[in-house]
């Protein structure tokens, strides 16, 4: 049963209990159907309550049903709605803390609303590439008005229920109730179980003064936001039906629009996103009941680049944060940076100056290590050197408290190896931030192999806490996101040597959807970092192949924006990439040293050689243990790397193709004159999934 039944009074009350959010899934629709029945059935019952059990009345359609039979399994969600619309005795919808989707559906079609006061309440199907399929473009602008109801639906994001309440001439709720939101709900059904004729949203006009002018000007805005994704404009089209066609033709074009939407890649890959955020937040051996410890106060070493960021997170958070540096200038300038940043974000209208001052006062600064004393988390962020790191640690071994967490931002040392520094292994994790990382969702929690579970349980948290998206590594060379993106940047430069142009590269890779191409953004980073790591791989793996282009840029000292030059040229002051005759010329020599015969490369190939190329690795990874899941990868790549969105993800990009596919293409590659023989052996996880006619998803 995931509904339940029982009569109170005169009135029966349907309670969907359907954990964690009352999915409307098959058992749920048809338990809550069977419940309109025995209303209908008892003479004694006058009226009907319908409110869901925890913390949701309903979070709408059981996504996890999508694409399988029980999702339109009868009664589907149109039919339950039928049921309850056509019920003969009132039914109220009692709607708390969540009423989303086909949730807010289903109380459209109830005869009245009531809400508890800060009930969020959303049509979010936009967010997974999809419109409202059960009434709610049809139903909403009704009940709320056309303009209000449009934003919501394109939109996706919630809104009270006590300001949606305010709207002039909305018929969303017809009370507020303060207090017991079932006592309150019964107490309405009460008053109102005689009232005839029973009212319908279905029967209300959705009307606009200029609906032409409205829907031709919302067009022109929701187009221009929503390149790449199909799902704005269908939602408009379906509210524009509202206005312009009877009830029923209305849902036959929302149902058209919603069924066609269902189909494309991109809701497909908007739904995994959903599904691979969720369950990035799982790790398999630590189960969800592990006990976490208690942060309340966090210690931040360094004030450089990562550590200001990484201290904002937690002020934002309401969580006050000392910083540590080794001389006051230091921390001055730290300070001062984060001051900015937060002015900054004033001046914008996006923060307000209460708030900005609220959060400077859980800053503290010092210069000693005993003021970390008491400190339940201490992230370190300085030089990347493992000497430093070694004195830090040790250091912070002697004045942490016992069963403090000590978490290090490195990004390329041994994890292992900094837990070692300690006599407390097991309470050392690395947080790998991205830059700038008070914006960057990325949060990789590096496990250590002595890494205790409740460790990681309380960083995995913490990190929802701050907003950011955890994702778990293993130890490894540049964990996840940067092994990756190593054998990315190693196609890229052969690309260059085989004839490509960094423009033609970073085109055809900014057209596939990534936010910067693989040139623009060494300009932007530096191109002397990816050098200097380079140059200690000559030494540590001599026998990994690399094109000598960059170092070749770098030799020219054109580190990218910070010296004016890189791969492109820059104006002073301006960030615009301007095609370099120098770089042209530089690469034609080494071509010519190299000995290569250039060719026309085209958009596809580049594309397909760099995803590729993550892809391959990341099947490596998953072999190896250092990503739980492929699903992880994809996560890391959408919140850290900018790979587009609608795309979910290199490895959900991957099975789109098809692994046969990606494999044969593989091959093709590896007959490229620049190849060493290994770059393109397929990784034995891909190999085997192909055998066995297997996706990533699988
Ligand atoms: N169906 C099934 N499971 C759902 C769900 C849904 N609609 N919404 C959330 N869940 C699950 C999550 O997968 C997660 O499960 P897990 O613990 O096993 O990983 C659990 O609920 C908790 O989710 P969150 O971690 O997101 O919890 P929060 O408390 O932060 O947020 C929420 C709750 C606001 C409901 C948020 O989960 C959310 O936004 N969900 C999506 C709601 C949505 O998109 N609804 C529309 C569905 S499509 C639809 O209704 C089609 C219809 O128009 C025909
Ligand atoms: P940074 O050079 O901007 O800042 C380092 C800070 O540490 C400096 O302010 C320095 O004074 C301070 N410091 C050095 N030794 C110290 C000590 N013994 N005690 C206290 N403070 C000390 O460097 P950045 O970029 O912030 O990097 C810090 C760490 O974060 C490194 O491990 C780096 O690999 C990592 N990282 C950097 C990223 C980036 O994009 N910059 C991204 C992810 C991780």
């Amino acid at each position: 049963m995931s509904a339940n039944y029982e009569v109170r009074g005169a009135i029966a009350v349907i309670t969907l209990d359907n954990p964690p959010v009352n999915g409307l899934g098959f058992a749920t629709r048809k338990a809550a159907a069977e419940g309109i029945e025995r209303a209908e059935a008892d003479p004694a019952v006058k009226a009907v309550v319908i409110t869901g059990a925890g913390k949701a009345f309903s979070g709408g359609a059981d996504i996890r049903e999508f694409g399988s039979p029980k999702a339109m399994a009868e009664p589907n969600l149109l039919s339950l709605i039928a049921v309850v619309e056509n019920c003969s005795k009132p039914v109220v919808a009692a709607v708390h803390t969540v009423c989303m989707g086909g949730g807010l559906e289903l109380a459209l079609g109830c005869h009245y609303r009531v809400a508890a006061p800060g009930a969020k309440i959303a049509l979010p199907e936009v967010k997974l590439g999809l419109l409202p399929g059960a009434g709610g473009t049809q139903r909403l602008p009704r009940a709320l008005g056309v303009e209000p109801a449009l934003n919501m639906i394109v939109s996706g994001e919630p809104v009270n229920s006590e300001m949606l309440a305010q709207v002039p001439g909305q018929q969303l709720f017809q009370k507020i109730v303060e207090g017991d939101l079932l006592e309150g709900a019964i107490a309405y059904a009460n008053e109102v179980a005689d009232k005839r004729p029973l009212p319908k949203v279905r029967e209300l006009k959705a009307r606009h003064a200029n609906p032409e002018a409205f829907f031709q000007f919302a067009r022109n805005m929701v187009g221009g936001m929503s390149r790449n994704f199909p799902a704005p404009l269908r939602c408009l089209e379906a509210v524009a039906a509202s206005v312009n066609m009877k009830f029923d033709e209305g849902m036959k074009a929302e149902r058209e629009g919603f069924a066609a939407l269902m189909m494309t890649p991109e809701s497909k890959a908007l739904r995994h996103a959903f599904f691979a955020e969720r369950a990035a937040s799982k790790i398999g051996d630590v189960p969800d009941s592990t006990p976490q410890r208690e942060i309340r106060r966090v210690g931040v070493i360094g004030a450089g680049t990562m550590g200001g960021g990484i201290s904002m997170n937690f002020l934002n958070a309401g969580i006050p944060v000392t910083i540590l540096e080794t001389k006051q200038e230091a921390l001055d300038r730290g300070v001062a940076t984060i001051k900015k940043n937060y002015e900054a974000q004033v001046k914008k209208g996006k923060l307000k100056e209460d708030k900005y001052q609220q959060r400077m006062a859980l800053l503290s600064t010092t210069l000693d290590y005993a003021a970390l004393g008491d400190a339940d988390l201490i992230i370190e962020a300085v030089f990347e050197e493992i000497g430093v790191k070694e004195a830090v640690f040790k250091q912070l071994d002697a004045v942490a408290k016992p069963g403090a967490i000590l978490a290090s931002n490195t990004s390329t040392l041994d994890v292992d190896k900094i837990a070692s520094f300690t006599k407390r292994p097991q309470d050392v994790v690395g947080m790998h931030f991205f830059s700038p990382a008070n914006v960057m969702k990325l949060l990789e929690v590096v496990r250590g192999k002595a890494t205790a579970k409740d460790v990681l349980a309380t960083v995995m948290a913490i990190g929802k806490k701050i907003k950011k998206t955890a994702v778990v590594s293993g130890v490894c060379d540049g964990f996840i996101g940067n092994r990756m993106i190593e054998q990315y940047s190693r196609q890229a430069g052969f690309l260059l040597d085989e004839g490509c142009s960094p423009q033609q590269v970073d085109k055809a890779v900014e057209k596939f959807g990534f936010a910067m191409g693989p040139f623009r953004m060494g300009d932007l980073a530096g191109n002397d970092i990816g050098w200097a790591i380079r140059k200690r791989r000559y030494v540590e793996k001599p026998g990994m192949k690399y094109s000598a282009s960059a170092d070749r840029l770098c030799e020219l000292g054109r580190y990218g924006q910070k010296t004016g030059a890189g791969w492109y040229d820059y104006v002073p002051g301006k960030r615009d990439a301007i095609p370099s005759p120098v770089v042209e010329e530089m690469l034609a020599k080494h071509r010519a040293a190299i000995g290569i015969q250039t060719r026309q490369i085209s958009d596809e190939e580049i594309v397909q050689r760099l995803v590729f190329a993550l892809v391959n690795e990341a099947a490596h990874l998953l072999e190896e243990g250092i990503a739980q899941r492929a699903s992880d990868v994809d996560m890391v790549y959408l919140t850290g790397y900018g790979f587009p969105l609608w795309r979910g993800g290199p490895m959900c990009y991957a099975d789109t193709v098809g692994l046969f596919n990606v494999v044969q293409a593989m091959k093709r590659f590896a007959k490229n004159p620049n190849d060493d023989g290994s770059f393109w052996q397929p990784a034995p996880l891909l190999a085997r999934l192909v055998a066995e006619g297997k996706s990533f998803n699988d």
